[in-house]
């Protein structure tokens, strides 16, 4: 399919619509993507069809359910390049993926002592996580700060790394800032002192190619409702031998073999972390949103998401009072600001009413409004769906705001 977004937009019925009058402006596509035709379709199809529960059925709707819930797993490895999908866990979210890791991973291997290194740019779900950890163990957590671009201070990563280091957790595209951090630089040298390294994928799977091998990340976490897909289903990726050692996160139906009142064996990979009925028709609409992205070129996507950054930082940086939050280098995809004089949730209240969708708020990475000074932003953040129009409409309402506000 070649990138035309008219074409695209028309893929996504809820684009079409006003919001107190106004054509909506959706940009908010940091908090949640919108979804396709074809992904809400694959969800309506399988509830239609073949719904049933997986693994467990002998009769022809469970056996259809299985085969759809599987392949979207060979789906899942397939987008992230896994060796297996013995190495695809399906979990609710990120969240529950880092949850995951630290509760299974981290308590069997976090001794007091040992050191969790995070950075200044992460969502709470991959600070808290690590924090609670470091509770339950005696480890201690430490932060690589950032710089004032936004940018992680990589010339102190070298004196936080050490031989006390077990786990590095690194945002991939930061939520708050748009930073695309150097992760494959970040896990080599965290190798080289034999720590393990966790990439919070969440931002970063709708818009950049992910490769798992060549990143050589033990662990990986994406979200499917930031790519298209529905809620409730995301993605935790690890190397076969680490979750072959860990035990399992919850016990339950499906994640075992053999259960007598003496003794439980566990199911083979994936399915030791899959206990109970899993989210069988999100993991489906994942693979439908897998499928329908997989229709573009990821770079095509980049390039006019890039486009659109541009353009809507120059634009940004017209406006008198208006400070940018996160400035990196490398970044994409989310402009995130503060304008003299006008709280950033009053401006979103404004916004909403000339139907633009923004987040205002601290976006689940208070650490990172503390770093910069401010109690929140604002935050438009683009999908391949937007366009010029959309920017038109925030610029215009940001003008509107000033007026009211002077
Ligand atoms: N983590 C999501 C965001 O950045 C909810 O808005």
């Amino acid at each position: 399919m070649s990138f035309d977004v008219a074409a695209i937009r028309a893929q996504f019925p809820i684009l079409d619509q006003q919001v107190h009058g106004r054509p909506l402006a959706y940009l908010d596509n940091a908090a949640t993507t919108q979804k396709p035709s074809a992904v809400i379709q694959a969800i309506q199809a399988y509830y239609q069809r073949d719904n049933a529960n997986v693994h467990r059925g002998v009769h022809a709707l469970s056996e259809r359910a299985t085969a759809a819930y599987e392949a979207a797993r060979e789906k899942v490895r397939a987008l992230l390049n896994a060796r297996s999908v013995r190495e695809i866990v399906f979990v609710r979210g990120t969240t529950e993926a880092i949850n995951l890791v630290a509760h299974s991973w981290g308590t069997a291997r976090l001794r007091a002592g040992d050191e969790i290194l995070i950075t200044g740019m992460e969502h709470h779900s991959n600070i808290v996580p690590w924090q609670m950890l470091c509770e339950r163990t005696g480890a201690r957590l430490r932060v690589l700060p950032i710089n004032d671009a936004g940018e992680l201070c990589l010339d102190q990563l070298p004196t936080l790394l050490n031989e006390r280091t077990r786990l590095v957790g690194v945002v991939h595209l930061s939520n708050a800032l748009g930073t695309i951090n150097p992760v494959a630089e970040i896990i080599r040298q965290a190798h080289a002192v034999g720590a393990r390294v966790l990439v919070d994928g969440a931002q970063a799977a709708a818009h950049m190619a992910i490769d798992v091998q060549q990143l050589d990340c033990d662990f990986y976490a994406t979200s499917a409702h930031k790519m298209y897909g529905p809620t409730g289903i995301g993605v935790l990726y690890a190397k076969e031998a680490l979750l072959d050692e860990m035990p399992p996160y919850q016990g339950g139906g499906d994640m075992i073999r053999v259960v007598t009142f003496e003794r439980t064996e566990y199911n083979e990979l994936p399915y030791k972390f899959e206990a109970g009925t899993p989210n069988i028709a999100g993991a489906i609409g994942f693979g439908a949103a897998i499928d329908w992205l997989g229709s573009f070129d990821m770079c095509e996507i980049a390039a006019h998401e890039q486009r659109l950054l541009q353009e809507a930082v120059s634009r940004a940086k017209a406006i008198p009072g208006l400070r940018l939050v996160g400035e990196a280098g490398h970044r994409a995809t989310v402009l995130s600001f503060t304008m003299e004089g006008i709280h950033p949730h009053d401006l979103g209240t404004i916004l909403d009413r000339e139907g633009v969708a923004i987040r205002a708020g601290h976006h689940c990475a208070m650490p990172v409004m503390q770093r910069f000074g401010v109690p929140a932003t604002v935050r438009a953040s683009f999908a391949l769906y937007n366009t010029s129009d959309d920017l038109d409409a925030l610029f215009q309402a940001l003008e509107r705001a000033q007026a009211m506000f002077a």
